[in-house]
């Protein structure tokens, strides 16, 4: 316990040292847990980072992560420790999160996987959902021509694919998360199978930085409205996006 305290404090530490270079975080220092329930687990070191909610935080480049599938968090986590994601100091969002990943316990990750997907989906709204300078309409003929395909119609994942849900997720982690895909910080360690597919994705397809603004935008308009009941939200869910008409876009 006492190797891992130090290795958790020394890394975090380091992290915040590379990263404030950059945009100078208040990263939180998180103490190792012995808990084995998720939900603790989850308060006590998650939360920190990912919020109450699992909401995610801009500051810290923290996903919103609450209603994840447990198969799509638990291969993360496995990335993460393995050394799939997170293995560059340069990419601090990253490199965080692997830390994180390998303090805990296989039963401790199995337990907080459960409990991650049982919180419900923050739908994203402001800056959240927001993509400067984008159009979503000019975004829906790539999504439905290269990406749909893996992520289905309406972005909600196809676990037989590895492709997670894009639903949920803010607007600048996506841009992110495609940018890393596409300078090989994440998705090119010759074990990561799934990530490759989106390396090859991003660079064949995701010509420039318009490009992947626009698709963000037009994922993001998959997201339901967050004010609406639960109900009228699974429905908007299924129903997809406003702009569907890809033919008018394609002529
Ligand atoms: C010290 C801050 C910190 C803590 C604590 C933390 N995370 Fe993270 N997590 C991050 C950041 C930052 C990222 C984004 C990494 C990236 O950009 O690749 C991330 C990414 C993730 C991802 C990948 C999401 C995706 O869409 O691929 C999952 C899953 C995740 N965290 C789950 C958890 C869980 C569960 C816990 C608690 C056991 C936790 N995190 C604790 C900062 C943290
Ligand atoms: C051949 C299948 C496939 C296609 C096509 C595809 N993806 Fe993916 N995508 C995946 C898989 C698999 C992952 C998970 C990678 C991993 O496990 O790290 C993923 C992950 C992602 C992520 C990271 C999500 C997160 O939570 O971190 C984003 C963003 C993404 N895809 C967007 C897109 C966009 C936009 C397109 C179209 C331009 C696209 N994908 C096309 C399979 C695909």
């Amino acid at each position: 316990m006492k190797i891992k305290r130090h290795y958790l404090a020394f890394v975090l530490l380091s992290t915040s040292a590379a990263w404030s270079q950059a945009a100078d975080p208040v990263v939180p220092v998180v103490a190792p847990t012995q808990a084995t329930d998720g939900k603790t687990i989850f308060q006590t070191v998650c939360a920190q980072c990912h919020g109450n909610s699992g909401e995610g935080k801009v500051e810290l480049k923290s996903p919103s992560i609450a209603g994840m599938p447990s198969w799509y968090v638990h291969t993360q986590f496995t990335n993460f420790r393995e050394g799939r994601r997170g293995h560059d100091a340069a990419d601090p969002p990253s490199f965080m999160m692997a830390t994180i990943a390998k303090a805990l316990q296989p039963k401790q990750i199995q337990a907080v996987v459960e409990h991650v997907e049982k919180l419900p989906m923050v739908v994203p709204q402001g800056q959240n959902r927001e993509m400067a300078e984008a159009s979503a309409q000019a975004g829906l003929q790539l999504f439905q021509e290269r990406c749909m395909e893996c992520h289905r119609y309406n972005a909600s994942g196809e676990m037989a694919f590895g492709s997670p849900p894009l639903l949920g997720r803010q607007g600048w982690y996506l841009a992110d998360q495609l940018k890393k895909f596409k300078t090989g910080q994440r998705g090119t360690h010759k074990s990561d199978v799934n990530g490759a597919k989106m390396v090859q994705i991003t660079n064949f397809f995701i010509e420039d930085d318009q490009m992947l603004r626009d698709v963000v935008a037009y994922i993001l308009t998959l997201n339901p409205d967050p004010a609406a009941s639960k109900e009228t939200q699974e429905k908007q869910i299924l129903e997809g996006s406003p702009f569907k008409d890809v033919t008018a876009v394609s002529q």
